[in-house]
């Protein structure tokens, strides 16, 4: 694996079938080629893309899956409107230099019938926004572990935005001793603050204009406790206030936890990660900070 590599543009080959794949990164892995994993919903944005060229740049093949898993979604979450894309994300891969195969299967390549297989990670899933969507964490850790396997990759690339996700990912390697690298990759943010998501394009144009108000509450804790403010129901008690003065919005949760096990802290004594989950009209939007 190396760190530093030129990158060429590559044409990725589309792939439905996850055999097929397998198939293909096993016969690279035979030549002693490592395989980077970018697991995707699809909807690229510049937050995927940082995935793939961080991929492209250590490892020799990149796969890119672009798979809207319904089993983490709950009923009545946004399963059916989820944007699908294709097209659109072949052609943001091609302007980010490319990726060497994508894997866009169907449901039912994914979960054929009889399917019928869990993964539950404890722990660190329970809290936030395992509390808020009590199924959808099994839902990521089946699909994940799926993609690590027909991938076998030597890296996979998950983002800071979902910090939570990339914590119980990191999690299930540990517990399962699987042989894949975790690299969480730093949030990628619109000029106003706003971290990309897929999810952005739900909101209006005012709801919009208001979202920045997560990064403005993340930045106000920050710059409270670099002031010496170590107290956080203080600290949460300004970021409510500063959030709620927005009328679209509505608060889910405001967290300051400790960056490993994302236990609750009472006060601010050394890392932490400044987690907050808040609905901009109907989209639910989620964001973080680390305090290092
Ligand atoms: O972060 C996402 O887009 C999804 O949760 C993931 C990791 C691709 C699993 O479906």
């Amino acid at each position: 694996m190396t760190s530093e590599k030129p990158v060429v543009d590559v044409t990725p080959e589309v792939i439905g079938e996850p055999n097929i794949l397998s198939q293909r990164l096993a016969a690279l892995r035979r030549q002693g080629k490592t395989i980077g994993l970018v697991p995707t919903m699809g909807a690229l944005h510049e937050g995927h893309l940082s995935l793939v060229r961080r991929s492209r740049q250590m490892c020799d093949v990149t796969a890119v899956s672009i798979f809207v898993n319904p089993t983490q979604f709950a009923p009545g979450e946004d399963y059916e409107k989820y944007p699908r894309v294709l097209e659109a994300d072949l052609e943001a891969l091609a302007s980010a230099g490319g990726a060497d195969f994508v894997l866009a299967p169907s449901p039912a390549a994914m979960y054929p019938e009889g399917f019928d297989a869990h993964v539950h990670i404890g722990g660190v899933t329970k809290r936030l926004e395992g509390e808020c969507r009590p199924t959808h964490f099994d839902g990521v850790a089946v699909v994940v572990l799926k993609l690590f396997n027909m991938s076998g990759a030597d890296v996979a690339f998950f983002g800071q935005k979902d910090y939570q996700q990339a914590a119980v990912i990191q999690k299930m390697v540990r517990d399962l001793n699987l042989q894949v690298k975790i690299e969480v990759c730093p949030i990628v943010r619109e000029a106003d603050g706003l971290a990309m998501s897929s999810r952005n394009k739900y909101l209006s144009a005012e709801e919009r204009a208001q979202a920045p108000v997560l990064k403005k509450a993340l930045d106000l804790a920050k710059e409270q406790i670099e002031a010496g403010n170590r107290d956080t129901a203080d600290l949460k008690h300004q970021m409510r206030r500063l959030i709620s003065a927005v009328p679209s919005a509505a608060i889910d949760y405001i967290s300051i936890a400790d960056p490993a096990t994302l236990e609750e802290l009472d006060s601010v004594g050394g890392p932490a990660v400044i987690l907050l989950a808040v609905k901009i009209g109907a989209t639910r939007l989620i964001d973080n900070i680390v305090i290092p």
